[in-house]
């Protein structure tokens, strides 16, 4: 019998901006995702038109504070009053650990703020006592896509330098306050995703530079995002050595289209591109192809004397990412048919299926990530995100999703055999996400990804009751058996 190996940490996962609601509840104030809106009309791979947001729609969403159907996030799940159920549901399926986001405008709504929001630091005390009395450990991201508004509207986002020490603020507040809580921290979410969407992971909007190269600028602020993770690292290892700290990357896969060395060549660009970010964060430096890439193209990051200093000194103790699809890339790609991913377009491979929203069903390729990550970095992996967004259908009350079940099986013994034949390090497992929320680059509930059914519709509309779907029960016995070896 395969067995995951002992004491695996089997979970799922959410992000606050996507699943809490209660937006403007309990103290939080304004933040990116309050702002960003759905737009119904638009194609759902369509992710330049989803993500792309200016001072103008800032303004029209703030003039609107009580429209929650173009606005989604404002409402999620509305976990924030159903945190008790929703707990209870993940214990029930056996969780070890449940990731999750603190939303940092509900502890610092201005981001700036001197003092925090002692109601919202209650909040997460009730979400962290309530996964305590089932022994579920929280994975905590520190930044998932909510910069505060007031830091995007005052000081241009993360392009700012003054933001790391506001980071540091709330990042020392919530160490401090959660020291025997959370053992578990990841800095920001897919760090790389600012280039693919800056205004949600940085708080940049394009139309605040002008005259600047807005690559420079994502550039930039990504820079700062790198020295306020190393230095979160160092805040929570003060305040709690015994706890972990991970980067979180977005692992994108690209396969060569074709053995010519031309699409060789091609892919390993590709996927440099995808390791810069955990190269910086594990390594503690920037890799000399990134460096390469910004003389290059005319990048000039501003760096203080000390930055190169504090990324060496502080690098993270794991690795995390999501997975969710692969992709080809050809070094001429006129011609080929094109596929969605998770926020990008690339060559369509047709050895693979897709799922409703385009992305292409590829576990083995998790096999090939983990092997990969594993080689380049020798430190523990965490998949912290893979899942398969689906339309699903109700029927008398059930939902019969075989579908997602296939999905995650195979993705399973896909993990096993990187675990058992080649030798990875793999803390735990948490799929995006365990109960129906906002989807991140279409905004839309009907994107559905949980093993738990939320009855609202992509107006918002319905009872926000929960259903649990057959893959719950079948999650459930992979846990209790640690194993996939009981069907
Ligand atoms: C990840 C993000 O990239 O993909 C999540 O960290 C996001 O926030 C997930 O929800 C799935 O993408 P989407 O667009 O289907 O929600």
């Amino acid at each position: 019998m395969k067995k995951f190996p002992e004491g695996f940490l089997w979970g799922g996962a959410t992000a606050a901006n996507q699943i809490e609601g209660g937006w403007n509840k309990g103290g939080k104030g304004w933040s990116v995702s309050d702002c960003a809106r759905a737009h119904f009309d638009l194609d759902v791979q369509n992710y330049e038109g989803h993500n792309h947001i200016t001072t103008k729609d800032i303004e029209e969403a703030m003039a609107h504070p009580e429209d929650i159907v173009n606005y989604p996030k404002r409402h999620g799940s509305d976990f924030y009053h159903h945190y008790k159920e929703d707990i209870a549901l993940m214990a029930e399926m056996g969780f070890k650990v449940y990731r999750m986001s603190i939303a940092w405008s509900r502890i610092f709504p201005n981001g700036d703020d001197e003092k925090p929001n002692e109601e919202g630091l209650k909040f997460y005390d009730d979400v962290f006592d309530e996964l305590r009395k089932y022994n579920i450990e929280p994975l905590v991201t520190m930044s998932h896509y909510e910069p505060p508004l007031n830091l995007v509207l005052n000081y241009n986002g993360w392009y700012s330098r003054e933001v790391i020490s506001f980071f540091e603020r709330y990042v020392e507040t919530i160490c401090k306050r959660y020291k025997e809580k959370v053992k578990y921290w990841l800095t920001f979410n897919e760090i790389d995703s600012i280039i693919r969407h800056p205004y949600t992971t940085g708080g940049l909007i394009e139309d605040r530079f002008e005259g600047k190269n807005f690559e420079e600028v994502c550039y930039q602020a990504m820079h700062h995002q790198f020295i306020a993770s190393a230095l979160a690292t160092k805040i929570a290892h003060e305040i709690n050595p015994n706890c972990k700290v991970g980067c979180m990357i977005t692992k994108l896969t690209y396969y060569p289209y074709s053995c010519k060395p031309e699409d060789i060549l091609k892919s390993q660009q590709y996927m440099r591109n995808i390791y810069a970010y955990s190269d910086t964060q594990v390594f503690g430096e920037y890799p000399a192809y990134l460096l390469s890439y910004y003389a290059n193209h005319n990048i000039h990051i501003v760096k203080e004397e000390r930055d190169d200093e504090i990324m060496k000194k502080y690098p993270v103790d794991f690795i995390s990412f999501s997975y969710y699809m692969s992709s080809c890339v050809a070094m001429d790609d006129s011609g080929f048919e094109k596929a969605a991913g998770n926020t990008v377009m690339a060559l369509k491979n047709p050895h693979l299926k897709s799922s409703d929203w385009g992305w292409q069903i590829d576990p083995l390729g998790l096999r090939i990530s983990l092997v990969d990550l594993y080689d380049r970095y020798r430190k523990p992996l965490f998949i912290v995100e893979n899942g398969l967004g689906a339309k699903d259908i109700v029927e008398d009350g059930k939902i019969h999703d075989q579908y997602r079940i296939d999905y995650y099986r195979e993705h399973f013994k896909c993990m096993l055999d990187a675990i058992i034949e080649d030798g990875v390090e793999l803390m735990g497992y948490t799929s995006w996400a365990c109960i129906d929320l906002i989807s991140e680059s279409t905004k839309q509930v009907s994107k559905r990804y949980g093993y738990i059914y939320v009855d609202i519709d992509d107006l918002g509309q319905g009872s926000y009751n929960r259903i649990r779907k057959d893959s719950f029960y079948w999650y459930k016995k992979v846990i209790e058996n640690n194993s996939l070896d009981f069907e």
